[in-house]
Formats: C-alpha cells, structure tokens, sequence
C-alpha cells in the first residue's frame, strides 16, 4: 500500500481534509507535529478572489516549510479564473493543487463553482482542462458523489478527470444535496475506485482507526482523508496510523494533553491572525478539544464569556492547572 500522487510520496497515506475556517496554518501545524499526517490541505481559495487581488486572500497563503506537502485547494466556476487561481497557487508554492467540485455551500454553488460542477460535467472537464494547462505541480480534485442523490457522476467525472490528466482525486461519499446526513457511502467510493488508474482518496466518517480500516478494506482506495475528526483532535493520524501498520491502539489524548495542545493552538493563531481574530476563531477549537475534560460544560461557558485572548489563555491555563493538581492526587493516591 502506498500513496504517490504525480510523484510525490504522501507517507502515511493519510491526509487532512481542506476546511474553511478550520485548516489555516495553525491548524495544520498542529496536525503535522502530531504526527501521522502524510499531506495537510488549505482552506478553499476563491479563483474570483486571487484574480482581482484581494487582499484577504492574500493572507490565507500561510503554509511554511514544515508542513509539507502541502495541497492548496481552489474553487471557480469559470476555466479562465480557475487556471489563474491554480497558477497562483503553484506560484505561491503549493506542492499540489486541489479542485473543489464537491462544496455545496450556496455562495459557492451560485457563482458555478464546488458541487455546481457535479451538474456542469462538461463545465467540469473544462476548468480541468485549463487548470491543468496553467500548473505543472501534481493537480488532484475533491468530489462528492453527485448532486442529488441516486444520481451519482462520481465515476463518470473521475474518468473524465483522468483523461485530463489529472493525478489523484478525492470522494467524499455524500451527495450535495445531502449536506452531512446519513452516513457517507464507502461502497459507492469503492465503484470510482475501480473506475481509474490514478490513485483515489476515500472521505466521508472516518473518525476512529477502526473505521480508517474498514475504509480502506470497503473502498479499496489508496489514502484516506480526514476532516471533522482532527478537529481537536490532531493526534488522530497518528492513531490511525500506528494502527494500520501495528494493529495496536494508541491511548487517546489525556485530559491534560488536549488542554495543552488547545494553548499551542491559540498561541499560534495568534501568530497568523492577531490576538482578536484568534481569540473569536480559537472559540470555535475549543469546544473540541475540551470534550471530555472533566466539567467541560463550566469550562465551556467560562470560555464563551472571555472578551480577549488573555483572558481565555488564563481560563485555559487555570484548567489545566486543576487538572495537573487532580492527576497528581490521583498519582500520589495510587502510590499510598
Ligand atoms: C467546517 C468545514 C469546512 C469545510 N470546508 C471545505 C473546503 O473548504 N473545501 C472542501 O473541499 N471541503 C470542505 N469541507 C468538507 C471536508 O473537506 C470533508 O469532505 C467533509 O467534512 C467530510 O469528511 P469528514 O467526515 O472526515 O469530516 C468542509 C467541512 C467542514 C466541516
């Protein structure tokens, strides 16, 4: 079993999810240095955006050199934007470069981009087409199953996809319409597996190593990419990992360790977004990484009424220091 995409190796073949909102540097960084993480992808970047210059958008191209291979993800509805979007990308020193064909947010979806493409197949083969003319860098795209459901073009657009000379695509097993319900289905990702040559990446529900297993088993694909499950939660590559090539269980993150790893994050959010915009996004992380830390419901609402980042590193920072006195009474117990 191995990974390579338009020769670059992705080891483990484990990739984190692009998530708007979510997988800025930050993020990712924190992702990486857990380890486990063979390919990390950016936030969605609008083709639109890039080709008039916004300035916004000039920020989010914050990957750094330990996070690599780094996939940047672009979305467009139009050939001629898509191929500059993608350029810039390229230029911007992404190793790989993703098209979005599967976001079914209506913003996206009304300017012809994302999952509007999985109704446009012909518009589809043409931004591949121009996207792969504008960069030499390994081109992948992200799919979902189809629009509508029973109505699936995964297969159809991974063949056309192929032939663009395209390197590797991502399925998620939903169709657009679904958004996030029901369950992902691995075995129609299974069917576009069996479709093409180039290697295909399974998402959709993959949340515990067990199921990072069953993934690979029912879909017969070569990676797997993880979203909402990292969310703090960046050791779950490594988990997972560690499982495939051991069958042995890691421990989850302690308590004290999520409480931890929640600071770094912040810390360096604050880096990138200043101490305002961190402390609004970090809110957002939070929630994960508390589940399961004893009385996260308090801490949860002690967090929400911070106005500032210091106050809600103090927050974070007391809790953790109740929790190293209550692990250190647990520890000094044991031993009487
Ligand atoms: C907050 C959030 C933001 C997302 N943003 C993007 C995006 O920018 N581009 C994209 O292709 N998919 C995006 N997705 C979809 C994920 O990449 C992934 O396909 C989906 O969450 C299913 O995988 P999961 O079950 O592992 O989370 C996003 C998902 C979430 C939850």
């Amino acid at each position: 079993m191995g990974l390579v995409i338009g020769g670059i190796s992705i080891d483990p073949p484990l990739v984190l999810a692009p998530m708007a909102g979510v997988t800025n540097h930050a993020f990712r960084v924190m992702c990486k240095r857990a380890g486990g993480c063979g390919l990390v992808s950016t936030e969605m970047f609008s083709a639109y955006a890039i080709k008039f210059r916004d300035p916004g958008t000039k920020t989010m191209i914050d990957w750094t050199e330990e996070e690599r291979p780094v996939c940047a993800q672009v979305f467009g509805g139009d050939p001629d934007t898509v191929a500059i979007g993608a350029k810039a990308l390229q230029d911007a020193g992404a190793d790989l470069v993703d098209v979005n064909m599967g976001c079914p947010v209506p913003k996206v979806v009304r300017s012809g981009s994302g999952a509007a493409l999985l109704k446009d197949l012909p518009r589809a083969k043409d931004i591949l087409v121009a996207a792969r003319e504008a960069v030499s860098v390994p081109l992948t795209v992200k799919m979902r199953l189809g629009w509508r459901q029973d109505e699936m073009v995964a297969v159809n657009l991974a063949q056309i996809a192929e032939k663009c000379g395209v390197d590797a695509i991502t399925v998620h097993g939903r169709y657009a319409t679904q958004s996030y319900s029901d369950k992902a289905d691995w075995s129609a990702i299974a069917a576009v597996k069996r479709s093409v040559e180039i290697p295909v990446i399974a998402n959709g529900d993959i949340a515990t190593p067990e199921d990072a297993l069953r993934a690979f088993e029912i879909t017969g694909c070569d990676g797997l990419m993880i979203g909402r499950a990292a969310r703090g939660d960046p050791w779950i590559f490594r988990r997972i990992s560690h499982y495939l090539s051991t069958g042995e269980k890691l421990p989850e993150p302690t308590p004290v360790e999520r409480l931890r790893a929640a600071i770094v994050h912040a810390e360096l959010l604050c880096r990138i977004h200043g101490e305002r915009r961190a402390a609004k996004e970090m809110r957002g992380h939070l929630v994960h990484y508390i589940k399961g830390v004893m009385g996260a419901a308090s801490l949860r609402n002690r967090i929400m009424k911070t106005e500032s980042m210091e106050e809600l590193l103090q927050v974070l920072r007391e809790a953790l220091e109740s929790l190293d006195e209550s692990v250190a009474e647990q520890a000094s117990a044991a031993k009487d």
